[in-house]
């Protein structure tokens, strides 16, 4: 990557954490009513060979002029510790199929992928512990209910993954790894509403997913 394109996807990147910041100072969010987020498995798909482009806008791979085909979701929330203090500088990592199903992965041939679409992401947290994506909202595949897949890499620390999922999603009930986790509670801190943003004419989501691993960074 040359200076240019990296001070380019910068800018882009700085403009869209501050949209998603905006969208994302809702209410009633606060780490009191958290509890632990339950860790999930890895699966299968996380990428195996990363794409060319790995910022934290999955409509868009590098400076193409076409995006990603599908529901199109603000996605954020805050990494927390136990105390619900922000985490900084934890890498979150999401990866999820396309409009078609598909992981970014070689495995994964039932269906044409949609090269528009990234299918995986980074975002390095600040002080605010603040994520943010945009991606699209996840649609099924065989065997699953809608999910995306997170994992959230600390200094020193083990990588950890979970996966988030969609409050009043039919297929959930059906889903092995979502019904593993028993405790109503820890079920709730993984679902999350996909919630129509009333200002957007394209018709866009937003969804918040605050996250607290059980990790303390390292000192
Ligand atoms: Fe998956």
């Amino acid at each position: 990557m040359n200076l240019i394109h990296q001070d380019l996807t910068r800018r882009r990147f700085l403009r869209r954490l501050s949209v998603g910041a905006a969208l994302f100072t809702v209410p009633g969010a606060f780490a009191e009513e958290l509890m632990r987020t339950p860790q999930q498995t890895e699966g299968p798909f996380y990428p195996d060979h990363l794409p060319l482009d790995t910022d934290n806008d999955l409509l868009i791979v590098n400076d193409t002029l076409t995006p990603a085909v599908g529901e199109i979701t603000h996605l954020g929330g805050r990494i927390l510790d136990p105390k619900g203090q922000p985490i900084r500088n934890a890498l979150v990592e999401i990866w999820q199929v396309d409009n078609n199903g598909v992981y970014l992965h070689s495995h994964d041939t039932h269906a044409a992928r949609d090269k528009n679409f990234q299918g995986f992401g980074r975002f390095l947290t600040g002080s605010t512990g603040e994520y943010y994506f945009r991606t699209i909202k996840p649609v099924l595949y065989p065997g699953r209910t809608r999910h995306i897949h997170f994992a959230i890499k600390m200094k020193g620390r083990d990588k950890w993954t979970t996966q988030c999922y969609g409050k009043g999603e039919p297929q959930n009930e059906r889903d092995g790894i979502y019904t593993a986790i028993k405790d109503p509670k820890a079920r709730a801190a993984v679902t999350i509403d996909f919630a129509p943003i009333k200002t957007s004419r394209l018709g866009e989501l937003a969804a918040r997913f605050d996250i607290m691993p059980g990790l303390t960074p390292e000192a």
